[in-house]
């Protein structure tokens, strides 16, 4: 943290407590002020001098230059930046909703500029998508990214001046994976959208981190959806809250998407705070439907811009732009631990139901937990075609629940959590056939893919313990699965999912 040389680069990183590094400050997130920063320095060694916001005047002095930077927004001292080094840019430039002209560049060093191509497109991507879906417009003359190669962190979201590690900027279809590539575009929207989410509307102290970066992983992941497949996206998200925030809430350090106290904030960079605290966003925007939620995160943008506010500031624009209660949402900011749903099917007179129990297990501090608020998406299929309860929202709050699913002649496949609805964990007994029945006929693709994981796995687990494995429900729900699949982009000339140099014969 502070002001670091890199690779004969001055660089510096300040969030979240580095700006007290370099001088004197009251270095908190809510102490808002505007900057004028002059640099001067030896045009050999640094012949680039950045900072944040516009170059106001630039001039020379013998073998010293020195640039004139001047920020007009208020900002927390977290998002200094400043930037000095030999480096080349990628330039281009892109046209506001209100049609101002904003420069963009990426600097990099000396021969690394032929791989920026995809973190530019992915920047213009993102500056458009902001103001389709959230009617958030750019905001200065200029946006400047620098690639550095010794970069803890991902990226930093620096007023106008964002810093990445190179890994999320560089890539060239001969080494990077598809993987990486989306990488770069997640994180280059990421580091764009904190524009609103972070920096236009900050936090009032570290407590409440999760404001703007649980909002803002729940931005990047629905804009990486859009430019791909939203059933990817969605379960690669839900593979990584499951394989690093899940054992977090499960283990010694959980904590809960606002903490109460913490020794270090620099260690409360977690999943929790980011991948937790993206389906907390997510929950509410399922619960609003996406005009109110649009109405609330207006109301949140209008209300809050240029000041710096807390997740409860947020969950009350919610209330207000959605028209809806959340007291009891309010829940999932205080209480750590992944809960539980008890699923079980019943039946009087033809009637089905499903009963739900809800229980938050105990955290290192939190003994007694209560039942939070969540919407649990669900369907109902008579696997033999006769009848249907289609996609229904239940609201759930109580620590037991009894939705009725309709009339069924038999015990129906109950689809559950469609969409990842809501982060828990859910304990569910199968009657046999209805996993393979899901896997094949399910219409939510989240909710298919894992029935087909969980029939897959059933299968083989059967077949290394030795009994009878039935691998023709696998094979027939993978057959329907592929028979029915339809090219993700039909209209796009590039197949979606290789974007390296490939030829048409190895098109996967
Ligand atoms: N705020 C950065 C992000 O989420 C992460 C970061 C935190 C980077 C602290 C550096 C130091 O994009
Ligand atoms: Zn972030």
């Amino acid at each position: 943290m502070g002001l670091y040389a890199s690779n004969n680069m001055l660089c510096t990183q300040c969030e979240a407590e580095g700006f007290r590094r370099i001088t004197f400050h009251p270095d908190r997130p809510d102490v808002l002020s505007r900057y004028k920063v002059r640099m001067a320095g030896d045009k050999t060694l640094f012949p680039i001098l950045l900072s944040n916001g516009n170059c106001i005047a630039a001039g020379e002095e013998g073998n010293n230059h020195w640039a004139l930077w001047e920020d007009p927004w208020p900002k927390p001292s977290y998002l200094f930046a400043l930037v000095a080094g030999d480096l080349v840019v990628n330039r281009d430039e892109f046209v506001t909703l209100s049609g101002r002209k904003v420069e963009l560049g990426i600097w990099v060093r000396e021969g690394d500029v032929e791989r920026t191509g995809h973190a530019m497109k992915a920047l213009k991507d993102s500056m458009a998508w902001d103001e389709r879906v959230y009617g958030r417009e750019y905001d200065l003359d200029l946006f400047n990214i620098v690639a550095v190669s010794d970069f803890n962190m991902g990226a930093m979201e620096n007023k106008g001046l964002n810093i990445f590690n190179t890994r999320y900027i560089l890539a060239d279809p001969d080494t990077a994976t598809d993987l990486d590539y989306d990488g770069v575009e997640g994180v280059v929207a990421h580091e764009y959208f904190h524009n609103w989410s972070g920096n236009r509307v900050t936090c009032r102290d570290w407590f409440q981190l999760s404001l703007k970066e649980g909002f803002t992983v729940f931005r990047d992941q629905n804009f990486s959806a859009d430019m791909g497949s939203p059933p990817v996206k969605r379960i690669e998200d839900v593979r990584l809250l499951r394989a690093a925030q899940f054992p977090e809430d499960a283990g010694p350090l959980a904590h809960p998407i606002r903490p109460d106290s913490y020794q270090e904030i620099s260690n409360f960079y977690t999943a929790t705070v980011y991948n937790k605290g993206a389906e907390i966003i997510r929950m509410m925007a399922t619960l609003l439907g996406p005009e109110r939620f649009r109405k609330g995160t207006d109301l949140y943008f209008d209300r809050h811009d240029g000041e710096a506010a807390t997740c409860e500031d947020f969950v009350r624009a919610m209330e207000e732009g959605g028209g809806i209660d959340l007291t009891q949402f309010r829940r999932w900011y205080e209480q750590a631990g992944t809960p539980r749903l008890k699923l079980s099917l019943g039946e009087a007179d033809g009637e089905w139901f499903l009963d739900v129990a809800q229980t938050v297990p105990p955290t290192p501090g939190q003994p007694d937990k209560r039942p939070a608020m969540m919407p649990l998406r669900l369907a109902a299929f008579a696997m033999d075609g006769s009848a249907q309860l289609p996609d229904t929202l239940a609201v759930l709050s109580g620590a037991t629940q009894r939705i009725s699913l309709g009339r069924f002649a038999a015990r129906p496949a109950l689809s559950v959590n469609r969409g990842f609805s809501a982060p828990v964990i859910i304990d569910f007994e199968r009657a046999p056939g209805e996993l393979a029945w899901l896997a094949a006929h399910d219409d939510d693709p989240f909710a298919r893919y894992e029935a087909l994981q969980q029939l897959m796995l059933d299968t083989l687990v059967a077949a290394v313990s030795g009994e009878k494995a039935d691998a023709g429900a696998v094979i027939d729900a993978i057959g329907r699965t592929i028979a029915a699949a339809r090219p993700i982009r039909p209209s796009s000339p590039k197949p979606y999912c290789c974007r390296a140099r490939l030829s048409s014969a190895t098109r996967c």
